[in-house]
């Protein structure tokens, strides 16, 4: 899809020429103008007082109304939704999604908003490729037959002259973090028969070719020699073998300390040993959501040619049962050297993660984030609205959740004392791998702390967050927006 900015015609709204016109109405008034953003010429403002004198519209938030053909407007279609004052972002957003939905079925394939009563900034153009691509995704890969979401082709957004400037850098943002969330859907939709690790390498390795990172794939042999034993019991039973991705964008100077993201990469977790129940386990495909996610936002890092370095690393096997699994109460070694009794095969998301956040410390990172459908605890917790967020140091966390919300992708910190650590005591190895039901994601994490001595760290908890169930079920691509906002704001 195209987007762009489109100056604000002398004859007001009414002359934008454009298949649909979408009107976000920003305040509790109509206003007059010119359409440049801050007000509605006569022609339109009449067909809406008329609408809102009808019953059919008010200005309150939330309220969208489709026209068709209005008397001296050029474009053929128009919508009105209407998002209260200030046009605050999830707001704007609410009212996009509405105004563009009324459009999305019809014929339109160039729709121009404008913003009424308020100036639109970068961030509400970001806002808007976020919503017009998320309602043009469509997953093929293994339905060929799915029919387009809409005939929509182009998005303008109408602006002063002097505002363009802005907001194109705000689209180009929004396509960049567009672009890496329809890449961490597309992985995490396809099933678990397709989306192997062999095919998450592949991905790598297409990303590195055609967007100018490095990539290393490693196999169970080097794993094996480097000492990965927690990984390597996770992945023993399965016919797919494992791979180790190592992704790196040198965008900053020579030597400067890199972020290094891990994504949790197990595209099938049955729980192994300790199966999990058999409803819903087909949800468990999507348990590479981490992984998929460090692909699209190093896509995003990329795109937006980022002046940083920053190094991705996805474990990837599958989490299956079977004559060679690893059992309940069986004892390995981490590549930390730290010895792990396995009480729970299906806690597997930490044991390949360990192994992982003990080989970031060879890149002397600035920091390490992590990504993983961890727990079914932090949606017990959370929902599926805000990403769980753990990290010992304030200033790191403080970043993740300023960008979460910057890129409407929130996330809420929860706790580490030191008091929930308990819980992993063994009596055979130096820790067990779960801390029982209360506070599992709290447990999950402190697990994951104790790799991470040295260096600055977060933990992202995505379980909730990184797809949705039911009829529209499917990958989200979170937390892309949010991990590529930090990294944004590192480069500065
Ligand atoms: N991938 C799951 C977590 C999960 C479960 C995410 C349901 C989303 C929905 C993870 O590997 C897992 O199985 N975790 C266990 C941990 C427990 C055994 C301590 C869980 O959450 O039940
Ligand atoms: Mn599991
Ligand atoms: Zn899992």
């Amino acid at each position: 899809m195209d987007f762009k900015t489109l100056d604000a015609p002398k004859g007001g709204l009414c002359a934008v020429v454009a298949d649909a016109l979408l009107l976000v109405v920003a305040g509790d008034k109509l206003g007059a103008g010119t359409g440049n953003g801050t007000g509605l010429d006569p022609t339109l403002a009449t067909a809406v007082q008329a609408a809102i004198d009808a019953g059919d519209l008010t200005l309150e938030p939330g309220q969208s109304l489709y026209l068709h053909r209005v008397a001296g407007v050029k474009a053929p279609r128009v919508a009105v939704a209407t998002c209260g004052d200030g046009a605050r972002p999830a707001a704007w957003r609410k009212a996009l999604a509405a105004g563009l939905g009324l459009l999305k079925g019809g014929g339109a394939k160039h729709v121009a908003v404008a913003v009424i009563g308020a100036a639109p900034t970068d961030a509400h153009a970001e806002a808007l490729v976020a919503v017009a691509t998320e309602q043009t995704y469509v997953y093929r890969h293994t339905k060929p037959s799915a029919p387009p979401a809409s005939k929509l082709e182009r998005v303008s957004l109408v602006c002063d002259k002097a505002a363009a400037r802005a907001l194109d850098a705000g689209l180009a943002r929004g396509q960049a973090i567009a672009a890496g969330v329809a890449l961490a859907r597309e992985c995490a939709n396809r099933p678990g028969n397709h989306c192997t690790p062999t095919h998450l390498a592949a991905e790598a390795r297409s990303l590195a070719r055609h967007h100018g990172l490095k990539v290393e794939v490693l196999d169970r042999k080097d794993v094996e020699k480097l000492g990965m034993g927690a990984f390597l019991a996770v992945a023993q039973a399965s016919h797919q073998p494992l791979k180790f991705i190592v992704l790196r964008w040198m965008g900053g100077a020579k030597g400067a300390a890199p972020v290094v993201l891990v994504g949790k990469g197990i595209t099938f977790d049955t729980g192994g040993v300790s199966l999990k129940p058999a409803a819903e386990m087909d949800e468990m495909k999507f348990d590479m959501g981490g992984a998929a996610s460090v692909l699209g936002t190093l896509r995003a890092v990329a795109e937006l040619g980022l002046k940083l370095n920053v190094i991705g690393l996805i474990p990837a096997c599958e989490n299956m049962p079977g004559g060679a699994a690893v059992k309940p109460g069986d004892v390995v070694t981490s590549l930390s050297g730290q010895s792990i009794e396995i009480l729970n095969t299906d806690a597997e998301g930490r044991l390949i993660l360990c192994d992982a956040l003990t080989y970031a410390e060879r890149f002397k990172p600035a920091a390490v984030v992590d990504i993983a459908t961890l727990t079914g605890a932090c949606v017990i917790a959370l929902g599926h609205h805000r990403s769980g967020l753990f990290s010992p140091s304030d200033a790191l966390a403080g970043e993740l959740l300023t960008a979460g919300e910057r890129g409407a992708d929130p996330a809420w910190r929860m706790p580490l004392d030191e008091e929930y650590d308990e819980a992993l005591k063994s009596n055979f190895a130096d820790m067990g791998n779960v801390g029982g039901r209360a506070g599992g994601a709290i447990t999950a994490a402190k697990f994951l702390q104790r790799y991470t001595a040295r260096y600055d760290w977060a933990h992202l908890d995505i379980a909730g967050t990184a797809w949705k169930s039911g009829k529209d079920k499917g990958g989200t691509g979170r937390p892309v927006p949010l991990l590529t906002h930090f990294l944004i704001a590192r480069a500065g």
